[in-house]
């Protein structure tokens, strides 16, 4: 069976939607490792009492490529085929793509290419977006820049704050990573320039 490892620092509600869909039969992979960069990552105890092998290798004071030489070693030691990043708060080097080409994947709380970068749900309020939501894409070495696997729509209203926004965001953010995943470690797509198509999709 296909594993995963997640990747974050922070809160983890992803990793927990993604932990769920998988206890409930929905998504047919193990998470072989999680690993976090942040000591104090709610989402490492989470993970531990639900028995996963979850670690934190802080990335304080080292160089992009050095930590990444760590993670790497980390993921390829628990046998790990798809990297899933999941609120995780760092710039992947050349090292780390080359590592697991088309194999790592990202979720980003708006419609790609729009609003890429920190404060998503903020800068669509700024701009005065009708509608916005969130993104899965393979991560190449750019900013929120890969191949598109999946996307949900969801309207900015007039009351809006930056944190409404976000928390309608992130329940379509909840329901498409674990579709996305379940597509990708099908092997049911195939990706002609940026589109990620259907396997079965006409040429
Ligand atoms: C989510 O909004 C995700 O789109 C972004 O970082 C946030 C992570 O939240 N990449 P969580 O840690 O999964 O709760």
């Amino acid at each position: 069976m296909p594993t995963l490892g997640v990747l974050l620092s922070g809160r983890g509600s992803n990793f927990r939607a993604i932990a769920g869909a998988i206890d409930a039969g929905k998504l047919d992979t193990e998470i072989a490792v999680v690993i976090s960069n942040r000591e104090n990552a709610p989402a490492i105890e989470h993970a531990r009492e639900r028995g996963l092998n979850a670690i934190v290798l802080p990335s304080k004071n080292l160089e992009r490529e050095a930590y990444d030489r760590l993670v790497v070693a980390e993921l390829r030691r628990n046998r790990v085929d798809l990297v899933i990043l999941a609120g995780y708060m760092r710039i992947l080097s050349g090292y780390f793509l080359r590592e697991f080409p088309l194999r790592i994947l990202n979720i980003h709380p708006s419609l790609l290419p729009a609003f890429p970068g920190l404060d998503a749900q903020h800068q669509a309020i700024a701009h005065g977006v009708k509608f916005s939501g969130c993104t899965v894409h393979f991560v190449d070495e750019g900013l929120d820049s890969g191949p598109i696997v999946a996307q949900a729509v969801v309207p900015v209203l007039d009351a809006d704050t930056a944190e409404t926004l976000a928390a309608r965001i992130l329940v379509e953010e909840h329901r498409i990573y674990p579709q996305a995943i379940a597509l990708v470690l099908s092997g049911s797509y195939r990706i002609e320039g940026r589109r990620v198509l259907a396997a079965d999709a006409r040429g």
